[in-house]
């Protein structure tokens, strides 16, 4: 089964000049750990004087920056708006995820956000959402095999994948240049579009021996096919799945340099997912004294990798600007509260429909531009960081 983008223009904005546009954004990096009994976090960003709340948002857990960063980005996009509404966290349970779109439904929401925290699971609470009347957004994830989404506002994440493969391509020069992959969690739609980013631009670096994959024999059985089905990305996933979890990656990482010889180490390459499961596994290769040097990928800018990157622990990251998709998910909201249509850039099948979807460009941040797309711009506060100049 297909759930790949269909008719979407993949595009990387590689060096962006117009960053004018960011301004003020915070981060608050937490330490990941077990999630799932964790209470859900609520937060109200208005309190009308009419019983219910009119949009309900649902992200996946708090345990990561990357999300609490969306919601303070909801928070204040929606400060000043008439509607009320209600940010909920699942946690990293599809339980908790279901009870908190019910404990929305409840409330009498009319749309319901919802970054799923498995695109599979999330398929009941879309679908409760529907027999409600309530418009579905998916947002940055995709809810899979079900119609009951609406409309899905992400990302590009095949151009995500990409940005990683090509910085990689970019830094090695020679042949049999070792290559560790690493991927997100299998039950995230998002996991597969970024593998198959990356797969399209390192699998012709891997068959003119330019990267030799050093830690997945499923990968290596499939090195020889440029273009992966869903089943096919399946199996090299499940080898070098991260979870998403940062000690999964290092413990994973741990365990390929445990098996590796020397010749196998050296100047190194690794494809990292995100920024979390980077720093991990970028301070398990530091720790080897057989890797003499290594470049690693990551996405998300969050503050502590880009601390890494100034640093030189962390090689680059995929910059997406969640402001971006924050205001494109809440114009669709409006529009959808108004009853107009509103406006979408192209489809994702989820492996029942195809969805509606808005799409954002993504910016590739290294040690080069890291102050110009980060710092000048606004984004980020100097103050936050230390060795920037
Ligand atoms: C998001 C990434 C995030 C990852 C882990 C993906 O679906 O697109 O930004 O780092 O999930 O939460």
């Amino acid at each position: 089964m297909k759930k790949r983008v269909l008719k979407l223009t993949s595009m990387i904005v590689i060096v962006v000049m117009s960053l004018s546009m960011f301004v003020g954004c915070s981060s608050k990096p937490t330490s990941k750990e077990s999630s799932t009994t964790k209470p859900t976090t609520n937060s109200t960003t208005k309190s009308k004087t009419t019983k219910g709340v009119d949009i309900g948002i649902v992200l996946p857990t708090k345990d990561e920056p990357r999300w609490v960063q969306d919601e303070t980005r909801f928070k204040d996009a929606l400060k000043d708006t008439d509607y009320s509404v209600e940010i909920l966290f699942s946690q990293g349970s599809s339980a908790k995820e279901k009870e908190n779109v019910d404990a929305l439904l409840a409330k009498n929401i009319k749309v319901l956000i919802i970054c799923p925290h498995d695109g599979d699971a999330a398929a009941a609470a879309a679908e409760a959402a529907k027999k409600d009347g309530v418009k579905v957004i998916s947002y940055d994830r995709l809810i899979t095999n079900t119609d009951a989404i609406d409309y899905y506002v992400t990302f590009d994440s095949i151009a995500v994948g990409q940005a990683q493969a090509q910085y990689l391509v970019d830094k090695a020069s020679g042949t049999g240049n070792p290559l560790y992959l690493y991927a997100g969690a299998a039950s995230d739609n998002n996991a597969f579009l970024f593998f198959e980013g990356a797969w399209s631009v390192l699998q012709p670096k891997i068959a003119d021996g330019t990267f030799v994959i050093k830690n997945s024999n499923e990968a290596i059985a499939l090195q020889d096919k440029a273009t992966l089905t869903r089943e096919e990305m399946s199996k090299i996933i499940s080898q070098v799945t991260t979870n998403w979890d940062f000690n999964e990656a290092k413990s994973k990482a741990e365990a390929h340099l445990t098996v590796a010889k020397a010749e196998d180490k050296g100047d190194v390459f690794v494809l990292a997912p995100n920024d979390g499961t980077s720093r991990s596994i970028a301070d398990v290769f530091k720790a080897d004294t057989d890797v003499t040097n290594y470049v690693i990928t990551g996405q998300d800018a969050e503050k502590a990798s880009i601390q890494y990157i100034i640093d030189g622990k962390q090689s680059m990251t995929v910059f997406k600007d969640v402001r971006t998709l924050v205001k494109d998910s809440i114009n669709m909201t409006l529009l959808l509260l108004k009853g107009t249509v509103p406006e979408t850039t192209g489809s994702y099948d989820n492996g029942k429909i195809d969805v509606k979807a808005k799409q954002t460009e993504v910016i590739v941040v290294d040690q080069e531009n890291v102050k110009a797309a980060l710092i000048d711009s606004g984004y980020y506060d100097a103050k936050e960081f230390t060795g920037l100049d």
